[in-house]
């Protein structure tokens, strides 16, 4: 990332900051790399990214004591392992598999996770109210780059925390992330967003969905591709995610999931969108939003942008009570999102909006090696006054420094030689017209911020 692209993430970081702060979110700065279990635990093992797509190092390039501990493994149980060094059975295959991933780091491919693990280890269910944090940074997916899918993205999150509260209590808040989110997103200048919502149940009902989306499946298996196929057995929900055109008469016709909440999901699921209403907060509801990551419940939503081509997701979120207690802490709920953030830059170049970078306001044009000291002198002033000031280090032509303040867009050329020095009255020249003045220090830190960019 170059300027003057960096001017427009500053801008979009700043937004970001400005709106979560109103909402009384407050920021959070957790580790590029954790503990692989953390993810594997956290994220789901049979997620895409956790089993494809997570960059993982051994945290020993030998990792001797494991060596050991398989040859202690087979020697006191031989019959552990076939002759060919396999494992026997799949649940010592497991077992290893933990030690090996505890014995391992990955870089973060997201940050929920690892928010829970901070809001445990600090102990923050302690705190007074909703745990209400947000991060920015960036996140690792082995993944086959292309336009706005990268290896190392950035994403702008937020994350809930709450352990007090009913379910007109998590709607609520459900709502108001939202709205924080679209706040964000009108703040930022981004156009032609769309809000897409559904819940995809809980451990209660999303079961029972789930065989009834796989025996509806079975029942038109031939009409599948070979994918859609195979994860009738594996993920029946994945299915909903298909993008193949074969695919897609078949799936308007399948179960929803909204049609078969359990009581309490429903409850949810109506208050959200009622939430939503009230704020005036357009949505569509889709019933194939099923999310990629295992620990959502109920709520979920994604959002989309304009010209980003298949990868138009420019947001991601949703609920995940229990996330927390499965990681080892107390009773908790949790709701928040993950923006893309380069992707909101791709949608905000695509619609031309690009921030004024903000300009350089003088070039000292120094003449003369005994002017120099001057030359800093001033320019430390005119800094310290909160102009945007560029000393060349060399001596220059006249007309050499002048060309130069032009082409960096300076706003004001100041010129500082031998006159100027003996004086004490400087020469500042506009660029814009050619403007001249002759004016002594405090006059000239006046002039120049007066004529300062807004
Ligand atoms: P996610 O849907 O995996 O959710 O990612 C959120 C967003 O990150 C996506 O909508 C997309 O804009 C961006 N993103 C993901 N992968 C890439 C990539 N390879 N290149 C560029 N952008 C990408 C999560 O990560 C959850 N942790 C969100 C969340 C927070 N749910 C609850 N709290």
């Amino acid at each position: 990332m170059l300027p003057p692209e960096t001017a427009l993430w500053n801008f979009v970081e700043s937004a970001v900051r400005d709106v979560f702060r109103a909402y009384n979110f407050q920021e959070i700065r957790t580790p590029i790399f954790e503990a692989t279990e953390l993810f594997a635990r956290g994220v789901g093992e049979d997620t895409d990214i956790v089993s494809k797509e997570m960059f993982t190092f051994p945290l020993r390039p030998t990792r001797p004591e494991l060596v050991d501990e398989i040859f202690e493994m087979s020697e006191m149980k031989p019959d552990l392992f076939t002759p060919g060094g396999e494992f026997v059975s799949s649940e010592d295959k497991m077992e290893f598999e933990k030690r090996k991933r505890s014995e391992s780091i990955s870089l973060r491919p997201e940050a929920t996770a690892s928010v829970c693990r901070a809001y445990i280890e600090h102990g923050m269910h302690t705190l007074p109210g909703n745990v209400k944090l947000y991060y920015m940074g960036p996140m690792f997916r082995r993944e086959r780059p292309q336009k706005g899918r990268y290896r190392q993205f950035y994403q702008i999150g937020a994350e809930v925390l709450s352990h007090t509260g009913d379910l007109k209590d998590d709607a609520r808040v459900d709502a108001e992330v939202i709205e924080m989110l679209t706040t964000f997103f009108e703040k930022a200048g981004l156009e032609g967003t769309a809000l897409y919502l559904n819940s995809i149940g809980c451990k209660e009902c999303r079961p029972k969905y789930v065989e009834l989306l796989r025996a509806a499946l079975t029942k038109v298996k031939d009409k599948l591709g070979p994918d859609s196929q195979r994860r009738i057995e594996t993920n029946p929900l994945r299915v909903l995610d298909s993008k193949l055109e074969s695919e897609q008469a078949i799936i308007e016709k399948l179960p929803r999931i909204a049609e078969h909440l359990c009581p309490d999901c429903l409850e949810e699921y109506t208050e959200v969108k009622k939430q939503l209403a009230m704020r005036g907060i357009s949505y569509a509801q889709n019933f194939r939003l099923v999310r990629g990551l295992d620990y959502y419940m109920r709520t979920t939503f994604e959002i989309t942008a304009p010209g980003l081509g298949s990868q138009n997701a420019v947001c991601g979120g949703g609920r995940y009570d229990g996330l927390v207690e499965l990681l080892g802490g107390p009773p908790t709920k949790g709701i928040g999102f993950a923006i893309g953030t380069d992707r909101v830059i791709l949608s905000l170049q695509d619609m031309r909006k690009l921030p004024v970078e903000r300009a350089l306001d003088v070039y000292v044009a120094w003449m003369g090696e005994k002017n120099y000291p001057a030359a800093v002198k001033i320019a430390r002033r005119l800094r310290e006054a909160g102009l945007a000031v560029e000393l060349p280090p060399g001596e220059m032509k006249f007309g050499k420094a002048l060309g130069l303040a032009d082409k960096l867009g300076a706003r004001y050329a100041l010129i500082i030689g031998d006159d100027e020095v003996a004086s004490g009255q400087f020469t500042v020249k506009r660029l814009e017209d050619g403007e001249q003045k002759k004016l002594g220090e405090r006059e000239l830190v006046a002039y120049l911020k007066a004529g300062e960019a807004p």
